[in-house]
């Protein structure tokens, strides 16, 4: 089991603290942060990145910026708490956990300041609180995501696993989504190798995926992102599973840019192609992909990634920085609640009603 924690709070005093992605390989480095503008900066650099961490990340922010000043009453509070949270959710905007862990955390604010006993004290140990139980439900809904995904391999056989970007530990607080299974199956004794697909430009496969599943002495291969139609032609992947930036209600799904170029290859190849997500990647008040607000990062990325020129000074360039699958490439979406199969606006409404239920 990857034993990496990207994402924690301390309470006293108050701080957020990260590993910072941005030198892994190199060094596990963590940080401190108290201010808003660190923490903001972290989300955009993507010290903190993957969906789920940057929502719990966001809770975590949040607490801690409030907690640290004293305000007159509660409407100053809650001027604060919007301030922070528009602040925060203008960081990045694809991934959907980032709203949905802000929106989280306002719904227990306006809980708890509705209270009789409404101490500006008690709502801020409300908040922490929250935040918190964010991070824990987060490592359940990992291993639950796991177990669910592991009944559709055969324990009998090994199994060569593709997967793109880093839907690990690292982008989560416990065994990842896209790589639960891997961490579970091996607990358990399945035969399990994965290829990680560098993923350009910011190389979160090799860099990252292909980090955490060294130090959990998994077997990983790293491949060129263009190397995916020639090793799938090759009969060396046996599925593909990637994790999930926003799922829309038909099911198309955004996921790092590259995505969808391997879903349309193993499709063709006859690879099942699975995203593995928690239920608050979900975004039904988004009818399809069509209406995904993708994010567009800084072109230097592209032509000077990682402080090496690779592309004439002035280039223009176009970084988009996620894609979108469309649900007739996805085999199925596994989630910490079950198996959405060939996904489709019916199917999706059907478990998310699990999901209301539950809540
Ligand atoms: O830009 P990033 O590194 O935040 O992109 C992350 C991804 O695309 C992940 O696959 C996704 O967030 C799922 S993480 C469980």
């Amino acid at each position: 089991m990857n034993t990496i924690l990207p994402v924690a709070i301390q309470k006293n005093p108050p701080k957020l603290i990260l590993l910072d992605q941005t030198r892994i390989p190199e060094t596990e480095t963590y940080l401190a942060l108290d201010t808003k503008e660190s923490i903001f900066e972290a989300i955009k650099k993507l010290r903190v990145r993957g969906a789920p961490a940057i929502g719990i990340a966001a809770a975590y922010g949040l607490y801690v910026c409030l907690v640290q000043r004293s305000y007159a009453d509660i409407d100053e509070l809650r001027s604060e708490f919007q301030q922070l949270k528009s602040y925060f959710a203008s960081s990045r905007p694809t991934a959907v956990n980032l709203f949905w862990a802000l929106e989280r955390m306002e719904r227990r604010f306006v809980q708890e300041a509705a209270a009789k006993t409404k101490h500006i004290r008690n709502i801020l140990e409300s908040l922490y609180i929250e935040s918190v139980t964010i991070f824990e439900e987060d490592q359940s809904m990992s291993r639950a995501i796991g177990e669910h995904a592991l009944s559709l391999f055969d324990a009998s056989r090994a199994w060569n696993i593709m997967t793109h970007c880093n839907a690990g530990g690292l982008a989560t607080s416990g065994y990842g989504t896209a790589l639960a299974p891997i961490y579970l199956g091996i607990e358990r004794g399945y035969r399990m190798s994965v290829y990680a697909n560098e993923t350009r430009p910011l190389l979160q496969g090799s860099r990252l995926t292909a980090y955490e599943l060294m130090k959990a002495n998994i077997d990983v291969t790293v491949l060129c992102d263009s190397a995916a139609s020639l090793v799938m032609r090759e009969g060396l992947i046996d599925a593909v599973i990637v994790g999930a930036d926003r799922i829309a209600a038909n099911g198309d799904t955004a996921n790092k840019i590259g995505t969808s170029n391997v879903a349309i290859i193993a499709k063709s190849f006859g690879i099942p192609f699975y995203v593995a997500a928690p239920t608050s990647t979900f975004d039904l008040k988004t009818a399809t992909g069509k209406d995904i607000v993708i994010e567009v990062r800084d072109g230097e990325e592209v032509i000077n990634g990682f402080g090496k020129r690779t592309g004439p000074v002035g280039a223009k360039v176009y970084n988009p920085a996620f894609d979108v699958t469309d649900h007739s490439y996805i085999t199925a979406i596994i989630t910490e609640l079950g198996i959405i199969s060939h996904p489709s606006t019916e199917r999706v409404a059907e478990h998310m009603v699990k999901a209301f239920i539950k809540r």
